[in-house]
């Protein structure tokens, strides 16, 4: 087949419109920390994350998932004042030019690393309790200005009381994108090397109590299902690469759109490997692209979005 045909074959299309570009605002910092294990991407200051903002519109992407790291921990999270002045500043200064989501959860916050908040033991989640703190959190991201809260704690019926949170407070317009298929995974490190969110606590010393097993697909397939009913605009798919299975499935049992999630150990695996030249960079991540497309996503999340547009304009069949 030629070129031509190829092209007119493709069923396949991806478009930067549906990317997602994470972003970190780092309250510790003093300038800008390029992340070594994510090439071409860097922790933001508060200022310089306007800066960032600024090129990637121009460089055509304007949707933005926003990671938040506080410079103090705490031992029962309530004090939120640093992410809520990072998303009213992004706001005045890009209003609705920008979509902008922002991840919920404890993990960057609480002493231990833990998405949620432990008992009196310290060795078990309470759920209730990280309920609770985790839609307060989500109501000051709202009434900051985020344009829909992505919940990536794994906590059970946090949607419904999120969203109860939100309506109940005259934000019924603020959207929900639930990490609802997010397995329990080695492809995270250079995220939380990132995020200062490592866990590291007694007997819990992993999300293995609350994040999902890569050996049960039903359960995922379940948690979905069940975020869909609790009121999620969205749902996600995490890690994405390995996961093309589960995305084919949510795709076909929701009628909400689905996102991949191509996690940041997937991201610097792809990223070594072109660094030693083993592949080319720009064509693996268009091709890693289209197998999440080809698994059903509507939503791509990556480390790269921001090349989307040029990449797509440039790619050959
Ligand atoms: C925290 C969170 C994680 C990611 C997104 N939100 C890490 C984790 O669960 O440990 C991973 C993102 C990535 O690796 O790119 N709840
Ligand atoms: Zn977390």
């Amino acid at each position: 087949m030629s070129p031509q045909v190829r092209e007119l074959a493709a069923s396949v299309s991806l478009s930067h419109r549906q990317f997602l570009q994470p972003l970190f605002v780092d309250e510790s910092l003093p300038a800008p920390r390029p992340l070594e294990n994510l090439h071409g991407v860097q922790a933001d200051t508060a200022d310089s994350l306007m800066r960032t903002i600024e090129a990637d519109l121009r460089a055509g992407i304007n949707k933005f998932l926003l990671f938040p790291v506080p410079a103090h921990k705490q031992l029962l999270p309530s004090d939120f004042s640093f992410t809520v002045s990072a998303l009213e500043a992004i706001r005045r200064n890009f209003g609705d030019d920008i979509w902008l989501v922002a991840d919920c959860c404890l993990c960057a916050y609480t002493a231990n690393g833990h998405c949620g908040l432990t008992d009196a033991t310290g060795n078990r989640i309470d759920n209730d309790r990280s309920i609770a703190t985790l839609t307060d959190y989500a109501l000051a991201m709202a009434q900051a200005g985020a344009h829909c809260i992505a919940p990536s704690d794994m906590m059970d019926g946090r949607i419904a009381s999120i969203r109860r949170g939100l309506d109940d407070h005259g934000l019924d317009q603020v959207g929900i994108m639930s990490y609802s298929a997010k397995f329990s995974s080695q492809w995270y490190g250079p995220f939380r090397d990132a995020c200062h969110s490592s866990p590291a606590s007694g007997q819990l010393k992993d999300r293995k109590t609350y994040q999902l097993s890569p050996a049960n697909p039903e359960d995922a397939i379940l948690s979905s299902v069940r975020d869909a009913e609790e009121g999620a605009d969205m749902l996600m798919v995490k890690p994405a690469g390995w996961y093309g299975d589960i995305l084919l499935r949510i795709r076909e049992q929701v009628s909400i759109p689905v996102a991949a999630y191509h996690v940041s150990g997937e991201y610097a695996a792809l990223e070594l490997m072109a660094g030693a030249g083993l592949l080319d960079r720009t064509a693996a991540h268009l091709e890693l692209w289209t197998s999440l497309k080809r698994a059903g996503a509507d939503i791509i999340i990556s480390y790269a979005a921001r090349e989307a547009r040029a990449w797509i304009e440039q790619q050959r069949h």
